[in-house]
């Protein structure tokens, strides 16, 4: 979004709008192996969240209750355990179950009685976004109902939310005219016609039923979302666009979703409910969950301790979550996700990396000397150099 842009628009559209919600949570998450053999990728945590519930929070925050969340069968359950019926977020769900990966425009087909003739926000739900989205939907809905800012067309029927990247290629990407007209829209071209990559969050009226029910597969077999829009431009509606602000992730990989972390880390406000020893010394901005115990160690922000954690005679450095239920003991680490119940013991040194829940890192004090291994398929190790 442009700076200043929101503030020209009148927002009191904003929180009247009966804009519905819809987050895909489908996916293989081919990318986070092994992770994701066993769990869903978007419930992977970013400083001990899942990254779900911070694109659930968004969508709350801009007034957005009514939410529809599109799963797949091989993690649907555990995502509808995390979420729960969601009154916790103040939100209500609404499931809906895509029974293979067929794109994101499929995702909209099969959540078309959920959504209605509503207008709606979808947004991936493995992307996050430092802005809010409270600035995009009101600005939707006021070039929508406010005749002085509507086309003649009779405002938008869609907006999209863009982004500049180095690299265009492995995205849909915007071509907009000089006077701010999208034009044309093309997913993952060789040829990109601008660095201006959609982001994984849309607005729709719904037109985007009729597109949706227009278009074919594209080459990977997907029903494209970006082809649908593509249809709502070549049938001569207007499709509105904003450029992002601040920074915008996919964290469908590991070095993305650390770079996240670094960024969330970044903002948090420190906080101590767990027990801190005298041994110890918590620097920064640190948050030491319910029930976890720093004893003999030092702990140096941003970094979260999750609930019930115990660290012990452990360095715990810059930009680490530590989820809970987990043992750091005689151990350093920094720059690291750990997920729940696992344990890091006599490691020298564990950087740059991502563990699974229920792991297990220790030191062999038996010989004859060797690395023992036991990984998951799609595994990653990096040895010391
Ligand atoms: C999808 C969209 C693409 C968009 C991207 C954002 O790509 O098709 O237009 O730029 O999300 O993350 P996919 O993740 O399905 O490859």
């Amino acid at each position: 979004m442009r700076p200043g842009h929101v503030a020209r628009c009148p927002l009191v559209a904003a929180s009247l709008t009966p804009v519905k919600g819809l987050i895909l949570s489908g996916g293989a998450g081919t990318r986070l192996r092994p992770i994701t053999h066993t769990s869903a990728k978007q419930l992977v945590p970013i400083a001990n969240k899942p990254i779900l519930f911070y694109g659930i929070e968004a969508m709350v925050e801009a007034g957005v209750t009514q939410i529809g969340i599109i799963i797949s069968p091989e993690t649907g359950s555990d995502i509808q355990e995390a979420v729960g019926d969601g009154s916790a977020f103040g939100a209500s769900i609404t499931w809906v179950v895509q029974d293979q990966p067929l794109g994101l425009a499929h995702c909209v087909k099969i959540a078309h009685n959920f959504l209605g003739d509503d207008e709606f926000v979808m947004y991936l739900g493995d992307n996050m976004l430092e802005q809010n989205l409270v600035g995009f939907i009101s600005e939707f809905t006021s070039r929508r109902q406010s005749p002085e800012l509507s086309s003649p067309t009779g405002g938008p029927t869609a907006q999209i939310l863009l982004a500049e990247v180095d690299d265009p290629r492995s995205f849909g990407v915007a071509e907009i005219t000089e006077d701010g007209s999208v034009v044309r829209l093309v997913e993952k071209p060789d040829n990109p016609p601008s660095n201006l990559a959609l982001v994984g969050a849309y607005l729709f009226d719904k037109t985007i039923h009729e597109a949706v029910a227009a278009i074919a597969p594209s080459d990977r077999g997907e029903l494209e979302i970006t082809d649908a829009i593509q249809w709502l431009i070549d049938s001569g509606h207007e499709v509105a666009h904003d450029v992002l602000v601040g920074w915008w992730l996919d964290t469908g990989k590991k070095d993305p979703l650390l770079e996240c972390n670094r960024l969330v880390l970044d903002t948090i406000d420190p906080q101590l409910d767990g027990d801190v020893d005298d041994a110890s010394d918590v620097e920064g901005r640190v948050r030491i969950e319910a029930g976890a115990k720093i004893v003999n160690s030092t702990v140096r922000g941003p970094a979260v301790i999750g609930a019930n954690t115990v660290v012990t005679d452990s360095y715990i450095g810059p930009y680490s979550s530590v989820a809970a239920d987990c043992q750091v003991t005689n151990a350093e680490l920094d720059h690291s996700v750990i997920l729940s119940n696992s344990s890091i013991k006599n490691v020298a040194r564990l950087t740059d990396s991502l563990i699974g829940s229920h792991v297990d890192v220790d030191r062999s004090t038996h010989g004859p000397a060797g690395l023992r291994l036991m990984l998951g398929d799609h595994s990653r190790v990096e040895l010391e150099g």
